[in-house]
């Protein structure tokens, strides 16, 4: 006889996380975008799904494979992304570590845009929905723990402080995204874990480890009585 037993969970909890860069259309065949790989969000899913955490992962365009036992939802822009998380609503924990494009193209057009029309183009840019505030926010539905990133090239404690309190989530991860640190795009994070308690430096890490490390912590503050 063989008993198939559902997988084992360390917390009853629901995830939602979402990852990698957005593509914001300019015509048909052109898009902004950034240098994203996608690797913190991708290995925070896995890692919630293998401490048996149902995870849904909400994805821009990435090369990466699909995690492990995760439900996966792959958009493009910032507006399909924040559409996609709204639809995910309840659940308990939000993680975003997508680098969600902060400007989109204004009027983008329907027709490819062409040369011969004289002149250069100019595009007109208009502001993004930011994700993480708008879940941090929310009156109903939001989640009991809501987790961002901050990414600084400069003053990086100081300014990751100031964006958890602005973007009103609960933890921010803070690294430096400067050239020569390799972090974005790259394998490794340097982060700086800051919570109402303050500011805990991690050591520099895979981003695999970084996600184990965050996924331990969320569920310590689940197993906590009460939460
Ligand atoms: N974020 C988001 N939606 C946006 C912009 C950012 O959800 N439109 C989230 C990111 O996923 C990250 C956090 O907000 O968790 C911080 O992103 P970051 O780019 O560092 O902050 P911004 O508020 O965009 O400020 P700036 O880029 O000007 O530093
Ligand atoms: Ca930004």
């Amino acid at each position: 006889i063989v008993s198939i037993s559902k997988q084992h969970s360390d917390i009853n909890k629901k995830a939602l996380v979402t990852s990698g860069p957005t593509h914001e259309p300019i015509d048909p065949v052109r898009y902004i975008a950034n240098r994203s790989s996608g690797r913190q969000g991708h290995a925070i899913a896995a890692a919630l799904a293998a401490r048996g955490i149902e995870t849904t992962l909400v994805s821009g365009p990435t090369d990466l494979p699909d995690p492990k036992g995760v439900n996966v939802i792959r958009v493009e822009s910032a507006e399909q992304m924040l559409s996609a998380c709204n639809d995910q609503l309840p659940i308990d924990v939000a993680i975003c570590a997508a680098a969600v494009a902060d400007w989109r193209v204004k009027d983008a057009g329907s027709q490819k845009m062409k040369k011969e029309t004289g002149g250069l183009p100019t595009l007109e840019l208009v502001e993004n929905p930011d994700i993480l505030h708008a879940i941090s926010s929310r009156k109903k539905q939001r989640p009991d723990l809501v987790v961002g990133f901050a990414a600084e090239t400069e003053n990086v404690v100081k300014n990751a402080t100031a964006k958890r309190l602005r973007k009103g989530c609960d933890w921010i991860l803070a690294n430096d995204v400067s050239i020569g640190t390799g972090t974005f795009g790259g394998e490794k994070n340097a982060i700086h874990f800051i919570t109402d308690d303050g500011c805990e430096d991690w050591p520099h890490m895979t981003k695999q480890a970084v996600a184990e490390r965050l996924v331990d912590s969320i569920v310590s503050h689940f197993s906590v009585p009460g939460k």
